[in-house]
């Protein structure tokens, strides 16, 4: 059966000051009016079959995640707790065991709480091959074309062909070097791995403990130790945190034999800093997203966005994001929102 495991663990510094410790991006209406981690949740079950999703999150989450899925009404596949952040391959491990304690052939769909999916019957089409791929043992990415040189996006070199819809991945690279991306895009040959993943629990649970045994070990440990409480698992705090700390793409990715790739045009993004945010959403003609009390006189290709009963204006300039909240405002050049995690790293810092 199919089981959507929705990531939810990130942190989303790059949206500050609107993403909080509290409450990071993945959990705010940034598109309308549910949550990107409820539109997940809802996109997932648009699947025809599948199993309540299992989500896997941060512990101080917690309550957030539990009143998200009740205001959609949807029951849990169970809300996995990770006591420490350890990356993605330990927490896809966690749902992996849990999936196969009840339902061993379980098949899974992993996917990052914070991206956008505009055509969802792509989306579901890609879903069906993938399947069928995961059934032959591959571990599928789906990879999006790419439109520009991106270094913040894995790379996938597509092989040899596996039936109609999909490929042998020939070489995966996570993160490479402007020049490399820059190579790649002019190769046409790549994808971008966009971090949604489909495949066998057994399976993936199989090509960690062969690249990456520490992890297998300790995701197992921690998973035999949990205590459940409503929907909510608790691992061991301690097996969990002696995990170390990688991602799918390093730790099993670049190195299994068994990777695939099914290519998905459905209108993906990756919902990562406020320039992205702008660019997926409806703008007017001087190229502006304007949200709240916002007057924007000779201003072009900005995003503004007012703090409630608060107004913002700008006048004669240019490719700006002004983010307004009631405690803190973001100003800067739509080029470096990158960077916006440096301030957050600064408020750290003098704690
Ligand atoms: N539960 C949980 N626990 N989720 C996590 C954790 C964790 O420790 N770490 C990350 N995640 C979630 C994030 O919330 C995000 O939704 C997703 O996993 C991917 O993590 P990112 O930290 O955003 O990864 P990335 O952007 O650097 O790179 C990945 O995504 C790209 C596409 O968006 C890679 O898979 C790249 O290859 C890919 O191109
Ligand atoms: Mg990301």
């Amino acid at each position: 059966m199919l089981h959507p495991v929705v990531l939810s663990g990130g942190s989303g510094t790059r949206l500050w000051p609107l993403s909080r410790q509290d409450r990071p991006k993945q959990f705010l209406a940034l598109m309308g009016e549910h949550s990107l981690y409820q539109e997940t949740v809802l996109r997932a079950l648009g699947i025809p079959d599948v199993q309540p999703p299992i989500t896997v999150c941060s512990d101080a989450h917690r309550f957030t995640v539990g009143e998200q899925l009740q205001a959609i009404g949807v029951g849990s596949g169970g809300i996995v707790l990770e006591p420490v952040a350890r990356n993605t391959a330990p927490a896809i491990a966690l749902a992996a065991l849990h999936a196969v304690a009840t339902d061993p052939d379980a098949v899974l769909l992993v996917m990052p709480a914070d991206h956008l999916i505009e055509d969802e019957a792509a989306f579901r089409a890609a879903v069906e091959h993938a399947v069928e791929l995961a059934e032959k043992d591959w571990l599928v990415a789906f990879g999006i074309t790419p439109d520009y040189a991106e270094t913040g996006y894995g790379y996938i070199r597509r092989g040899e062909p596996l039936g109609d819809d999909g490929f042998r991945i020939e070489r995966f690279v996570e993160k490479p070097g402007r020049a490399t991306a820059e190579q790649y895009l002019a190769d046409g040959g790549y994808s971008w791995n966009s971090g949604m993943f489909l495949f066998s629990a057994r399976r993936y649970l199989e090509e960690l403990g062969i690249h990456a045994p520490a992890i297998l070990q300790a995701a197992q440990e921690a998973y035999a130790g949990a205590g459940a409480d409503l929907d909510f698992i608790r691992v061991d705090a301690e097996a969990f945190a002696a995990s170390p700390s990688d991602s799918i793409d390093y730790a099993v990715l670049e190195k299994t034999e068994r990777a695939a790739v099914v290519p998905v045009s459905c209108g993906w993004s990756d919902i990562g800093s406020w320039s992205s945010l702008w660019s997926v959403a409806e703008r007017d003609e001087a190229d502006n997203r304007t949200e709240g009390d916002v007057i924007a006189v000779d201003t072009r290709g900005s995003f503004v966005r007012a703090a409630e009963h608060r107004l913002v204006a700008t006048v004669g300039v240019d490719d700006l994001v002004i983010i307004d909240t009631p405690d803190a405002t973001l100003v800067a050049r739509k080029d470096r929102v990158q960077d916006v995690k440096a301030v957050v790293d600064r408020l750290k810092a003098d704690g």
